[in-house]
């Protein structure tokens, strides 16, 4: 059960204070009646609510998929920082957050949904959810480094952290090197880590894949779409 107010406030027909304005103009049906009480409680899946004549059903849960720009974080609120989440229409649900983290440098692929139980089977350690990264580094990628990030290394600071295996793959070999690499885990800075352990810097890094999920090439830094149907099928 769930209150009129935020039923309507949950699919993005405005702010709590303006759906509320909008029950007691009585522009909202439920069940065909008009209902002039915001704290009305209905049953979301049966309910048949309408905003002047147009049915609003209830999606219980909603998943993006952006293509995060630099220079946000992968929160849902932060003091300083602008977010993710200030990056999508104001009428979004409130209750979606980032599956995972992306540095604020880094760019790409970034799931959102207010699903919780998929956005922890995501990130399970035990899942082992493949994500592909595109990245610039400063320094000579070698079949020596692919060798050694196929091992797995250890990138810990003071203690031992080893690396699953990884697949690194070399695009252009030079001063600055382009790769692609693809990791079974997410540890913290893990793409950084690991090239800092081999001594090289990463310059540039893009997220094109997570799990099944691939990055849309249409949508523009900053830009965000809802899952389509097959993509959702592949990930529920
Ligand atoms: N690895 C990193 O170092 N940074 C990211 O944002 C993602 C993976």
């Amino acid at each position: 059960m769930i209150r009129l107010d935020k039923y309507l406030a949950d699919m993005g027909v405005g702010t709590r204070t303006e759906v509320k304005r909008l029950i007691r103009q009585g522009k909202i049906t439920v069940n065909g009646i008009t209902e002039k009480s915001a704290d009305t409680k209905l049953e979301e899946r049966n309910a048949l609510v309408a905003l002047e004549g147009r049915a609003i059903s209830y999606a219980q849960y909603e998943y993006y998929m952006l293509n995060k720009p630099a220079g946000v974080v992968s929160a849902r609120s932060d003091k300083r920082e602008k977010t993710v989440l200030d990056l999508m229409e104001s009428g979004k649900r409130k209750d979606l957050s980032p599956v995972g983290r992306l540095d604020k440098d880094t760019v790409g692929l970034l799931l959102l949904t207010n699903d919780g139980a998929l956005a922890h089977r995501l990130l399970s350690p035990k899942k082992h959810v493949d994500k592909t990264y595109y990245a610039r580094v400063k320094g000579f990628v070698t079949e020596d480094t692919v060798m050694q990030f196929g091992e797995g290394l250890d990138i810990g600071e003071g203690q031992e952290e080893w690396t699953m295996p990884a697949s690194l793959r070399i695009i252009r070999q030079g001063d600055i090197s382009e790769i692609r690499l693809t990791l079974q885990e997410g540890k913290y800075h893990q793409v950084k880590r690991m090239f800092q352990a081999v001594g090289m810097e990463v310059l540039y890094l893009k997220r094109e894949t997570f799990g099944v999920l691939t990055l849309d090439s249409s949508l523009a830094e900053g830009e965000y779409r809802r899952l389509t149907n097959e993509e959702m099928e592949l990930l529920l």
